[in-house]
Parts: C-alpha cells; structure tokens; sequence
C-alpha cells in the first residue's frame, strides 16, 4: 500500500475560481465599484487564482467547460451536483468555454473582467474578444468564445484499438469481448462461455502480465471502444479485488460484472457514443440509459451472477447516492458498484476519445483522490492507487537526474520509486534497469521521479516491457 495516500496530494477544483468569477460577475452588475460585496468576492477569485497558478507555475492556468463539465488543464473534473452544473451552464450561456489565467494577473485585471463579462451580456458588442480584453486593461486573461462547439473541438482520429499488443491472452480477450459486444448489439445472445473464458485469462493471465497491464494502466493512445474499455475495467477491477484480498468466487464475480458494465452501450446508436462534440439533452439521456438498458440486458441471462446486472445499473452512482440513473432516497451502490467504479473512472480518463485526449496516470490518480469521499469509496480509491502506485507500470517519466524512463516494475513498499528502463536518444530501450529506490551512503534517494511525461511519439512500450 501506498504510504503518502493520494488523498495527501494536493489537487486544485477549478469551480471554485469558476463559481467566483460568476458570482463577481453578478455583484458588478448589481453593485456600485468598491460596494464590500464586490471586495469580498474579489479577494475571494484573487485568492483562488493564486492558489491555481501555484501549482502551475509559468504556465498558467486553463479551465475548459465540455460536456457542463470543467477540465483543467485538459482534466476533467466530473460534476454531479445540479448548482455546480447551473455555474458551468452560465458561463456557456455567456458565450465563454475556456478561460486562460497568466501569472501576473492583477486584482484590478479581475475586477476589470468581471465588468466585461457583465457587459458582454448586457450590451454585447462586434468586437473580438481579445481586443475588448485589451481594451479594458485586461493582459494576463484570455477567454475562449464558443462558436459552434462541435467544429470547434479537434476531432482527432485514433486508430480503434491498442497496436502492438504484445502479451496473447491480452489479444485473445479484447478480440473475444469484441466478439461478444457485435453479438449483443446485432441482436444475438449474451455468449456466458465466452465471458467465462475472458474472465479466466483475466484473471490468470493479463493481470500477471506486466507487458499486458502497462498497456492497460499507460496513456491509451487509441479510440478507446467499449468492448476495449470494458476490458481494461475489468482487469483494473481485479486489480483492486486482489489488494483487498478478496476470495476466488468473489473475485471472479467482480471480473464479471466490470466485463459486463457497460453493455448497454450496445443499444445506443453508434453516432451518439462516438459524436466528437457535445450531446444535447436527448442524447445524453440516451446515454445515460445504458446504465438500466444494460441491467435489463443482463437480468435476462441465466447463469450470471446476481452482482453483474446490478454493477451495470449502479456503476455511474457516487457513495453518496448522487449520479445516475436516479434510484429514489439516495440509495448508495452495492460495494462491487462502487468498486467498478473506481476502476471506470480511471481507465477513462487516460483513454483517448475523439474528442479527449488522453490523461495521465498520475493526474488520473490524483482526480480519483479528489473523488473520493464524495462520488468514490476511499477505501476502494486507495487500494487501487495502492496497487497500481502514483507511477504505474508502462508510464513515461522524467527523473531529478534528467533521464527519461519507461516504469517496468513497482513495489508497494515504495510506491514513489518504481524500476525504470532509460530511454535512449533514438527512442530505444538503454541496457540494464535503474531502481531509483536506491539511496546513497547518507541514506538519500540517488533520484526521484520529478514528473510523469506523454510517451513521445514512435516510443515503442512493449519493446521496454518484455
Ligand atoms: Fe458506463
Ligand atoms: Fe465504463
């Protein structure tokens, strides 16, 4: 287990600052300058902006609203709460879906942008928005206009699968889940066999798999489908039965219900799952329904365990019983639920999507850190980040000594000093292994992980792994 829990880590919520700006916005068209309420929220976003651009020091800070949900610098952090959703949905109504702070922004310069986003509104005028801005003072604050949001997003296309997949029984269950899904969705049975058979080399054999799990834990650099993700989930799931100790039967059950979670997918039509912009109203709730779509699907099939159709219904609820579907009186998830959950979450976020791209491990653990308490079980979150540790097996990283390493081992025992294989000029794998767990005569560490890095192109991951 992880000694520094993530939840030790700090991590900045955008909608705080968001949630300020708004409220300021609405003090200045209510209020004369100077009015206390306008200088307590001012001190209020003030304060927050400093906080954010500490941690980002020199590069600013980016806050994008996509899909009513805020990201920052490109991290999406989830919202349930329906005010949290009315703050973004203000924004977006002004016009604005991504706000970029520059360190040496002044109180005045925020004050400056309250009123412009008042009078935006109000009077809006042909000007651009940079040079309103500019006009008003404002240097260290750019806004983002939404204009036509589906063609403003860059919809990259990611090959629709992981290349190079090294490990056999890794291949053989995202081919046969392949298989399952295009059966489900064309209408045919659920094949339990077959989900038998992935479940088993799961369970024996791609969670015993180094090569197998640094492709699944890494930045996925592909269209991350549901039949792959489902996979992924699964096996992440085991990952975190195993921490916690749980039996065979228990175990298995879980693999089984992580399989199966999202297998009301199938009946959503393919444009909606794959649209590379934001869903309307409609879509969304079509989306949503794969949740109870899938549940009824599975409720269906004998044979299966009574966990799976339930994992499928409650896996987007929170502990606190917020999330979807709505079940009434704020029922809170069965344990493999949540547990699934936290597995879900995780392998979304470093999976890449037309129009996301792909996180990183470590900010991916520091999110479910964020979450846990309020939407995750923290129990499930640490044990998971407990298994997989801050720098999992197949991430890129950077040392204190300047090298570039790919993780090819990790010890819970030093979860923050992983083994690495150096990566050479030509992208190559150097010989030999560093462990960075390695002190020197004083007792210091002789190198730290000073950050984990996007896999620069053409790096080839198995090549370090096998
Ligand atoms: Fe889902
Ligand atoms: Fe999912």
């Amino acid at each position: 287990m992880t000694t520094a829990t993530a939840d030790d880590l700090p991590v900045l919520d955008p909608l705080p600052l968001l949630k300020g700006l708004v409220s300021l916005r609405k003090l200045t068209g209510m209020y004369p300058p100077g009015h206390p309420a306008i200088v307590q929220k001012l001190d209020e976003v003030d304060g927050a902006v400093r906080r954010h651009l500490l941690h980002a020091p020199g590069d600013g800070v980016d806050i994008d609203v996509i899909h009513g949900d805020a990201h920052l610098d490109g991290l999406a952090f989830r919202r349930d709460a329906e005010a949290d959703r009315r703050i973004l949905g203000e924004l977006a109504e002004l016009g604005i879906d991504s706000v970029h702070i520059d360190a040496g922004v002044t109180r005045e310069e925020l004050f400056a942008l309250s009123e412009f986003l008042w009078q935006i509104r109000e009077s809006p005028s042909d000007r651009s928005t940079d040079a309103a801005l500019a006009g008003r003072g404002i240097r260290h604050v750019r806004l983002g206009k939404l204009v036509a949001l589906d063609t403003r997003w860059r919809s990259q296309r990611w090959a629709d699968g992981p290349a190079d997949v090294a490990d056999p029984a890794y291949a053989e269950s995202l081919d046969l889940m392949q298989r399952t899904f295009d059966d489900v969705a064309a209408g045919r049975s659920l094949e339990r066999v077959m989900v038998r058979h992935i479940v088993e080399l799961l369970v024996r054999k791609v969670t015993r798999s180094s090569a197998a799990l640094a492709q699944i834990l890494a930045v996925k650099l592909y269209e991350n489908l549901t039949y792959c993700h489902s996979v992924n989930v699964a096996t992440l799931s085991l990952l975190i039965a195993r921490q916690l100790g749980f039996d065979e039967a228990a175990t298995n059950a879980i693999a089984e219900a992580a399989l199966l979670h999202d297998i009301g997918k199938t009946r959503i039509p393919l444009d909606v799952i794959r649209k590379p912009g934001a869903l309307d109203r409609r879509e969304r709730r079509l989306m949503e329904a794969h949740t109870t779509l899938g549940a009824g699907i599975l409720i269906e099939i004998d044979g299966l365990d009574t966990l799976t159709p339930i994992v499928a219904l409650e896996h987007h609820r929170g502990v606190k019983g917020t999330g979807y579907p709505d079940l009434g009186d704020g029922a809170v998830p069965h344990l493999a639920s949540q547990l699934v959950s936290v597995a879900d979450i995780y392998e979304a976020m470093t999976g890449a999507r037309t129009y996301q791209e792909p996180g990183l491990p470590e900010q991916a653990c520091l999110v479910l850190a964020r979450l846990a308490g309020t939407k995750l079980n923290t129990a499930l979150v640490k044990a998971f980040v407990g298994a997989i540790t801050l720098f999992p097996v197949g991430s890129v990283v950077r040392t204190s000594r300047d090298e570039t390493g790919v993780v090819v081992r990790t010890r819970s025992d030093e979860p923050l000093h992983p083994v690495l294989a150096l990566v050479g000029p030509d992208l190559d794998r150097l010989p030999g292994e560093v462990d960075t767990s390695v002190r020197d005569g004083a007792g210091a560490y002789q190198r730290h992980i000073v950050e984990t890095l996007r896999p620069p192109e053409g790096l080839r991951l198995q090549a370090f792994l096998s």
